[in-house]
């Protein structure tokens, strides 16, 4: 896999540095709410051949619809490696493949679905990374992101603008994104999108257009 910029690189170190204790991290936000999120994330994948963005270390594995076939990726090969495990134990047929969003190794228009969760916070090139899943995604195909973003409560938003640099820093993702509008510039057209909390986290639904801009 080619490492093209020196910000993509850092942001491959800092995952790699937190594989080992993300569950941990994540653990009680995951019983607070993520865990339902996941399942209606997934309840909004359509088709067969399904693409996972970013899997980390593979939670999203209890979601998979039983049919689908799902090709996985990621940039960090620590996470990869605990997603491989994970798949293992829970014995979960996933093709996991190492590679950067932001330059996909598959031909335009393969997949049904294009599916993520909380990681176009951490793409250094955000809408690179869209467009990538765009490019993949068969026509009239969808995409859906469960993403968390910048607040539109103006206070709020200049407190996550603080302490973005320090976020970023421990946890590898930015506080701050306007995915939604990241989702619109990509050239996907957006059919929903669904407040889960606090006007900061997200369930986007977009959809490929029939030709592409
Ligand atoms: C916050 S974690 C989320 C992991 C998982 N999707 C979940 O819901 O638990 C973000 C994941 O996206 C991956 N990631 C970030 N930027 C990426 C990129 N440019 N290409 C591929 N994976 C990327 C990270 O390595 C990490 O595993």
């Amino acid at each position: 896999m080619p490492i093209e910029t020196m910000s993509t690189e850092i942001a491959r170190s800092r995952y790699n540095r937190i594989a080992p204790v993300y569950d941990l991290m994540e653990g009680i936000i995951e019983i607070a709410g993520y865990s339902k999120w996941r399942e209606l994330l997934w309840s909004r994948v359509e088709g067969t051949c399904i693409l996972e963005i970013g899997i980390g270390t593979g939670k999203n594995f209890p979601y998979y619809p039983a049919h689908a076939e799902v090709t996985a990726i990621d940039f960090s090969e620590k996470m990869l490696e605990r997603a491989k495990d994970r798949a293992e134990r829970q014995k979960i047929k996933v093709q996991l493949q190492w590679m950067d969003v932001q330059h996909l190794e598959f031909k335009n228009d393969t997949f049904d679905t294009v599916v993520a969760s909380f990681v176009f916070c951490s793409v250094p090139d955000p809408i690179r990374g869209l467009k990538e899943v765009e490019r993949v995604c068969k026509p009239k195909g969808k995409v859906v992101l469960l993403e968390h973003v910048l607040s539109a409560n103006r206070i709020l938003a200049w407190l996550m603008n603080v302490a973005n640099p320090m976020v970023v820093r421990i946890m590898g993702a930015n506080i701050n994104r306007r995915t939604v509008e990241n989702v619109a510039t990509s050239g996907l057209m957006i059919e929903q999108v669904t407040d889960l909390g606090a006007g900061i986290f997200k369930l986007l639904e977009a959809r490929k257009k029939l030709l592409s801009p």
